[in-house]
């Protein structure tokens, strides 16, 4: 059989840091445990435009549609901040979830018990929290027409619009309710029906989609402004929370600093199966390419760490090699090791990227 192949789009920033510790753990796969990936490797973002004028080559883009997975950095950067709109860094990516048609993107906020000191909120509101936040990827503010910025009368208007059709909302849905089953039951759909008439047709599909479907799964509805006071509240009401493209940016910003630091949230962004029967996927980091500190060697690369993790169980079918590497984590954090983001000034000496990722891997070879 043909060994299982991935696309490294490393991207801007601190993306290629963190991603070459990934690359360390992709190939500690072939070495102890004979799993060898077809590796290609190529640009997206400011390198991209860079190099070819646009942030996504189409032959990229075409390549994103042939392998079994996508492992993406971080795109972005000041340097780019004035380029014209549709060049921008982030379109590439954008580009990427909406013509792969990544519906669904896991958002997984996980407080390690090491780390339940260093959450910005006390340690019992966050030791053991486990949640996960659904994100609608490809549709609601982010690609509604019409948009643009326009004169009306003697001055410029911006416009985005909100739009939701029902089997967007639908297939979103069911993904957080199958993803419930496997977990504690639970699903708190996000929108603000109070105030949006798209909130009111989501509210409605989420509700019909679970009394037909998902009647066993336990139901609620919130509005996405108290689903942020919430988070920060009490997250563990939460199991997994289901909402909009822009909200879903949001909320997933704010979980993640519940586990101690955006440095350490994966994701998955996952669409219809393929013909091999696994979802078309990509896997990032939900942080971005953080051009304060890229170049210093500060960069956590837990975050993308977890997300190659997140590829073994949802493209690969390795849930064990994904556990595997999720202690090995847990481990290297509890034996006290920590980047920058992880400590406070006082807090000792922090490890580099680097260093982690070496931690990492040593714990992995401890695990056999
Ligand atoms: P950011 O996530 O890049 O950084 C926010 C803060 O978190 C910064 O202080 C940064 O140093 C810190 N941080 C982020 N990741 C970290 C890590 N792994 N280790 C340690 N600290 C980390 O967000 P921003 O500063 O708002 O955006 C910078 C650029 O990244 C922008 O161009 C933005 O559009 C882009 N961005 C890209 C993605 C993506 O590629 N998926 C996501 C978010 C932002
Ligand atoms: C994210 C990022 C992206 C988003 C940007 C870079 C396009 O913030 O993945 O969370 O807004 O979706
Ligand atoms: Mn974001």
């Amino acid at each position: 059989m043909a060994n299982p192949s991935l696309l490294i789009l490393a991207g801007d920033g601190i993306g290629p840091e963190v991603m070459a510790e990934v690359k360390k753990i992709i190939g500690w796969m072939g070495a102890k445990r004979g799993v060898t990936f077809d590796v290609t490797e190529d640009l997206v973002g400011g390198c991209a435009y860079d190099k070819h004028g646009v942030p996504l080559h189409d032959d990229t883009m075409a390549k994103a549609q042939e392998v079994d997975a996508v492992l993406l950095g971080a795109v972005g950067g000041p340097q780019y901040d004035t380029l014209d709109f549709s060049v921008k860094p982030e379109r590439g990516l954008l580009r990427l979830r909406k013509e792969m048609d990544l519906f669904s993107n896991l958002r997984p906020a996980q407080c390690f018990d090491a780390l339940a000191d260093f959450s910005s909120l006390k340690k019992d509101v966050v030791a053991g929290l486990d949640i996960v936040i659904v994100r609608e990827l490809t549709s609601g503010v982010y690609f509604g027409e019409p948009r643009g910025i326009f004169v009306e009368g003697n001055e410029r208007v911006g416009i985005n619009t909100q739009r939701y059709t029902e089997s967007e909302i639908a297939r979103v849905a069911r993904s957080a309710f199958e993803l419930a089953r496997k977990r504690a039951n639970k699903v708190c759909s996000m929108e603000k029906a109070n105030v949006m008439e798209s909130g009111i047709l989501w509210r409605d599909v989420v509700q019909e989609i679970h009394d037909k479907e998902y009647p066993d799964v336990q139901l609620s509805h919130m509005y996405a402004d108290n689903g942020a006071m919430q988070l920060v509240r009490w997250p563990k009401q939460f199991d997994v929370i289901v909402t909009d493209n822009l909200f879903g940016d949001v909320l997933s910003d704010c979980a993640a600093m519940l586990t101690g630091s955006l440095g350490m949230l994966p994701s998955a962004s996952l669409g219809a199966p393929m013909a091999n029967g696994r979802p078309k996927a990509l896997y990032e980091p939900v942080h971005g390419s953080a051009p304060d500190i890229a170049g210093t060697g500060k960069a956590n690369p837990i975050a993308c760490i977890l997300s190659f993790a997140m590829a073994l169980r949802y493209s690969f079918d390795m849930g064990e090699d994904a556990t595997r590497i999720e202690k090995a984590v847990e481990q290297v954090l509890a034996d006290g090791l920590r980047t920058a983001d992880l400590m406070g000034p006082q807090d000792g000496t922090p490890i580099s990227t680097t260093q982690m990722g070496d931690a990492i891997v040593a714990a992995l070879d401890a695990s056999l």
